[in-house]
């Protein structure tokens, strides 16, 4: 089959184009190379473009049926997206409205799209399933929910298929150690660790311990990225239906701290972390937590990294290597 990966380069959509190819699909990366490492560049056809760019995006995607489109592309720090929202709005909401409606000027009909646990906000429950009230409390989030408010109103209206997949938070690193997490600037709590590792400052700042959680440090749900990358090929049967509008959380569905983590870090790398406390991060929800009864249900999908020092481990082989 034919795919396009819109931001193939990054952390996500890299594993995902490893994933394609391995199953010997025809993959087509769009991408404006801003973050992330473009791999296997041989096997795919690659593009150098800005979605904001309607004209170009519009003479790419005349060219090529694609069977689905797998939609990366994105800014993704909730920190970032606080202090920058006009960035986060034009990339992340305007660039994809562009996606969309370029894919039905030329009758491509199969969307998946990234979208977070961040629409949520909030929690009101202990686990969070997919009809928990969607209050985003950082303009990322908000972002994400707008993009799945329009996903729904076109999938009623035209044959516009979609599936949007909220992601807890994103971990670990393919096993071949090849591609992995690397923002610039990082921000993420695992590979920001494991950087400072590597640079032999091994220590780390931890943002908040008055939270209401276990130990008053924030509570999140980690997935590896290849269970993620796995969830969104078992998607593409949904396609099949008439009409598909749906979503889906991708967590695991189990809880860790941030100092579960550290203590996950130091056991893996055998380095002991000096711990800095510093004030609250804006827009940073206490505890995330999937309940995910309703993609191993319909997708029959299950993680198969289901401990948290597998996932670290995969992280840090990749991130102990030089060339990062
Ligand atoms: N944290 C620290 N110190 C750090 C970095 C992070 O204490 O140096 C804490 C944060 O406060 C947070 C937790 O570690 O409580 C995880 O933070 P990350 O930055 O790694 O990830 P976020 O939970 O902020 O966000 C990630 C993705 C979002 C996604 C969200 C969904 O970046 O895109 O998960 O759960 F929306």
């Amino acid at each position: 089959m034919k795919f396009l990966v819109t931001g193939g380069a990054g952390y996500i959509g890299s594993h995902m184009v490893k994933f394609l190819l391995s199953k010997n699909h025809e993959v087509t990366v769009f991408d404006n190379l801003s973050t992330g490492k473009l791999i296997n560049k041989n096997k795919i056809n690659f593009i150098k473009v800005n979605l904001l760019n309607r004209k170009k995006l519009d003479q790419l995607m005349s060219k090529k049926k694609f069977d689905a489109v797998f939609h990366f592309a994105a800014l993704s720090i909730v920190n970032e997206s606080e202090k920058k929202p006009r960035k986060y709005y034009m990339n992340n909401v305007l660039g994809t409205k562009n996606l969309i409606n370029s894919m039905i000027k030329y009758k491509l009909n199969n969307l998946i799209f990234s979208s977070s646990a961040s629409v949520y906000g909030a929690p009101k429950t202990k686990k969070i399933l997919e009809t928990h009230q969607m209050k985003p409390i950082s303009e990322y989030g908000k972002n994400k929910k707008e993009i799945e408010k329009i996903l729904a109103q076109i999938g009623k209206k035209k044959n516009f298929k979609s599936i949007s997949f909220r992601y807890f938070n994103a971990a670990g690193a393919d096993e071949s150690a090849k591609i992995g997490e690397n923002h610039k600037p990082e921000t993420h709590l695992i590979p920001k660790i494991l950087n400072s590792i590597k640079r032999k400052q091994k220590k780390v700042y931890i943002y908040g311990n008055s939270y209401k959680t276990i130990d008053g440090t924030c509570v999140r749900d980690y997935i590896h990225v290849n269970d993620i990358v796995r969830a969104h090929y078992y998607g593409l049967k949904k396609f099949r239906q008439k009409k598909c509008i749906l979503n889906y959380n991708i967590g695991s569905g189990k809880g860790y701290s941030v100092l579960e983590i550290i203590n996950g870090i130091e056991k893996v790398t055998r380095v002991k972390l000096k711990i800095i406390y510093k004030k609250k991060r804006k827009g940073d929800p206490p505890i995330l937590v999937a309940d995910c009864k309703k993609i191993f249900k319909d997708l029959r999908w299950k993680p198969k990294y289901k401990n948290i020092d597998k996932i670290l481990l995969t992280a840090w082989q990749w991130h102990k290597k030089p060339f990062i």
